[in-house]
């Protein structure tokens, strides 16, 4: 870490930075021209493939491998989708790249669509994002005036325009094929997959879904190549910059870039300047709320890659890190997340619709002092219910349609297996005694 300079936040907070003009002087669409007018879409996905950079919207699908799934000799028109739904609690980084350098994740789906062979992009941004969504509009029109979208982009026989939709403020839309419904003008409910978005997306046409950050990587990639992106972070598997959200219980909020593998606790204590208060730490909460909880003990050492979280029994998912100190509730915690999954719930498949709704009210007894002892077992009978084993790479292996069911079911596990004490501590008969 000791040496390691930001890459995709560098230019966060100089004056201007949203703008062409600025974005231009620093080597901006250099990467862009190079992949339209240099290098096959092969090549783009061959360098992309190489350096390893897996997909930063939570599963950590590899971007190159996902790209070449796209059928090369399909009629159909093929589509990008770049993510900016950012709808995980705890996560605000997509955010802060979208604010402070758009033409960064322009560039990059500029890239992408060369790489698929694309000639409509989308950008579904978060309904409440109102700012951003103008500063990519803005950040587009300055393209398309200066031939870098439109009909032969860089003076080349591509074509490329961009559009930006605004969602309207569903949690499930981050979800790929809810996010692709709801593009179409449909309700934002997931799709059954296979067939996956690269074979049937958009109009039931060939389509990436590709998240923000993830985006924003590539013309780093392009420029410097995939031998220095590897080089980039802890693990060879999990490499290059990451950006890491760091909320709760700690003194200096914030996004923090790092190389990919930094341990966690370098990220508490160091880059977020530790514990507010100087409390001691109880849990953290890795990778957005959807993450399984951690307890304190088992965060020593942790390296945040995907594959590192994972081997540790939670999730990187979104980076959102939430921290929670030695005042913290869990129980409160649990139920809080509980009724947020429940409203958010699209309802088409019923382990989840009733089973979030069934975790709330039970959680909501104990927050009220009325926990029955037989809850404990209940609540995870539940989740066992809601989702099996899921590997969010693939999509969801239970009982729904999506992974949001396993999203819920796993983080209330953990809350209840880790800190069954302080369950007990709402139980009615303790409440009586
Ligand atoms: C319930 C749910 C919500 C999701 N929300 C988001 C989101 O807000 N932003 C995002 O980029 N990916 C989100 N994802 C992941 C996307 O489905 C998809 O995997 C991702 O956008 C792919 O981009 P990547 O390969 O660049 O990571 C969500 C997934 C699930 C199951
Ligand atoms: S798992 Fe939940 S959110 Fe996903 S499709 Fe089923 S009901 Fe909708």
């Amino acid at each position: 870490m000791n040496d390691f300079q930001p890459i995709l936040t560098k230019h966060v907070g100089q004056p201007g930075s949203a703008t062409l003009d600025y974005y231009l002087i620093h080597e901006g669409y250099q990467a862009a021209r190079q992949a339209i007018h240099e290098m096959t879409s092969d090549a783009v996905i061959q360098v992309v493939k190489d350096s390893g950079l897996q997909g930063r919207g939570g599963a950590g699908f590899p971007t190159g491998v996902k790209w070449s799934f796209i059928p090369r000799n399909s009629r159909k028109p093929k589509y990008l989708i770049n993510n900016a739904d950012e709808s995980e609690p705890g996560t605000f980084k997509d955010r802060l790249l979208i604010n402070h350098n758009p033409h960064q994740v322009i560039e990059g789906m500029i890239i992408a669509s060369k790489a698929i062979d694309c000639h409509l992009a989308f950008i579904y941004i978060r309904g409440e994002f109102v700012k951003e969504a103008r500063l990519l509009e803005t950040a587009l029109e300055e393209c398309r005036a200066n031939h870098m979208l439109g009909k032969g982009i860089f003076g080349s026989n591509f074509d490329l325009d961009i559009l930006v939709h605004r969602g309207a403020g569903a949690y499930i839309c981050g979800e790929e094929t809810g996010l692709i419904e709801s593009l179409e003008g449909k309700r934002g409910w997931p799709r059954i997959k296979p067939p996956f978005p690269a074979i049937e997306g958009y109009l039931k046409s060939p389509t990436v879904v590709n998240n923000v950050e993830t985006l924003a990587n590539l013309p780093h990639i392009i420029l410097n190549g995939a031998d220095w992106f590897r080089a980039i972070g802890a693990s060879h598997d999990s490499p290059g910059p990451k950006l890491y959200c760091l909320s709760g219980h700690v003194k200096k909020p914030g996004v923090y870039e790092a190389p990919s593998g930094i341990e966690l606790t370098e990220l508490i204590y160091e880059l977020a300047g530790g514990i507010k208060d100087d409390r001691r730490l109880k849990a953290v909460i890795p990778g957005g709320s959807s993450s399984p909880v951690l307890t304190a003990s088992e965060i020593d050492g942790l390296k945040m890659d995907y594959p590192s979280v994972k081997a540790a029994g939670s999730m990187l998912g979104s980076a959102g890190i939430m921290v929670l100190d030695e005042t913290t509730d869990m129980v409160q915690v649990c139920y809080n997340l509980a009724r947020f999954y429940a409203h958010e719930s699209c309802g088409q498949c019923t382990p989840c619709r009733e089973g979030t709704t069934w975790l709330t009210k039970i959680l909501r007894r104990f927050t009220q002092g009325q926990g029955r002892r037989e809850d404990l077992d209940l609540i995870l009978e539940v989740t066992d219910n809601i989702g099996g084993l899921i590997d969010f790479s693939l999509g969801s292996y239970g009982k729904t349609i999506c992974p949001f069911g396993e999203a819920v079911a796993w983080p209330v596990r953990a809350f209840v297996q880790k800190f069954r004490n302080e369950f007990m501590d709402y139980l009615v008969e303790d409440a009586v005694a």
